[in-house]
């Protein structure tokens, strides 16, 4: 029975690992559609603009996203945009699963499609499960206090980070259970990066919107 076990463990490990292998990593797929935005799309070649090629370095494939494409017709803009959100991404304190909520909430309030079909696979790479994930986008504001389904399905830390997320996105104003509900998991250098990855992100949604990225203005936020 030992044997017949291992041998069929062995077998779905193996299974399992060949499958990993095979299907591609969602963070690898190309999220972006090259549909025109309301400012043309800057690409210059790599080797010929030290900014791009920053940005570069830290892009999937080392491809510049449309977003890029946007901001370069404003190089300082771009390349301070890309010091800032690399550290939100790279850098940032919070556990990735809090950090990618943070981000999907801001898309779904925001309606910010652009954002959302950048971040979704983000944020099912690093263990976000799609009934945490539909959560995160089907939640009208503010119902995350006192949902029992919501706490169970996100847990404690996550619920009181979606919590704050609604205040900081909906309100600007944060009232001071929605901040301690928070504080009571987290430190202080993880407290200002909960508001710089919310906040950042709303700012992230009024460019990608605003400039309509990819032509996704008033494309719904896909509901997978
Ligand atoms: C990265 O490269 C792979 C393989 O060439 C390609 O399938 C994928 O679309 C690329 N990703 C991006 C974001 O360009
Ligand atoms: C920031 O994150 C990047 C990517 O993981 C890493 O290479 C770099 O060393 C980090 N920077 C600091 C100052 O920790």
């Amino acid at each position: 029975m030992v044997s017949v076990l291992s041998v069929f463990g062995l077998f779905t490990l193996l299974l399992s690992s060949t499958l990993a292998s095979a299907v591609p990593k969602p963070a690898l797929a190309k999220r972006d559609n090259g549909v025109s935005a309301r400012v043309p799309y800057i690409f210059p070649a790599p080797g010929t603009d030290e900014i791009a090629d920053e940005i570069r370095a830290r892009r999937t494939n080392g491809t510049l996203l449309d977003l890029d494409g946007a901001l370069l017709n404003s190089p300082l803009m771009a390349q301070g945009w890309n010091d800032l959100f690399g550290v939100i991404r790279d850098n940032n304190s919070l556990p990735a699963q809090m950090r990618e909520s943070f981000i999907l909430r801001a898309a779904a309030l925001n309606r910010a499609t652009y954002q959302w079909l950048q971040h979704e696979p983000v944020a099912l790479s690093v263990g976000l499960t799609p009934s945490q994930i539909s959560l995160i986008r089907f939640t009208p504001a503010h119902l995350f206090q006192n949902s029992p389904v919501a706490s169970r399905t996100l847990g404690p830390e996550l619920t009181a980070a979606m919590i704050l997320a609604d205040f900081i996105n909906v309100d600007v104003h944060v009232p001071d259970f929605a901040f301690e509900g928070l504080k009571k998991f987290l430190t202080e250098q993880q407290m200002v990066d909960a508001f710089a990855t919310s906040g950042g992100y709303a700012f992230v949604s009024r460019f990608t919107v605003g400039l309509n990225l990819d032509g996704e203005m008033d494309v719904v936020v896909p509901s997978s």
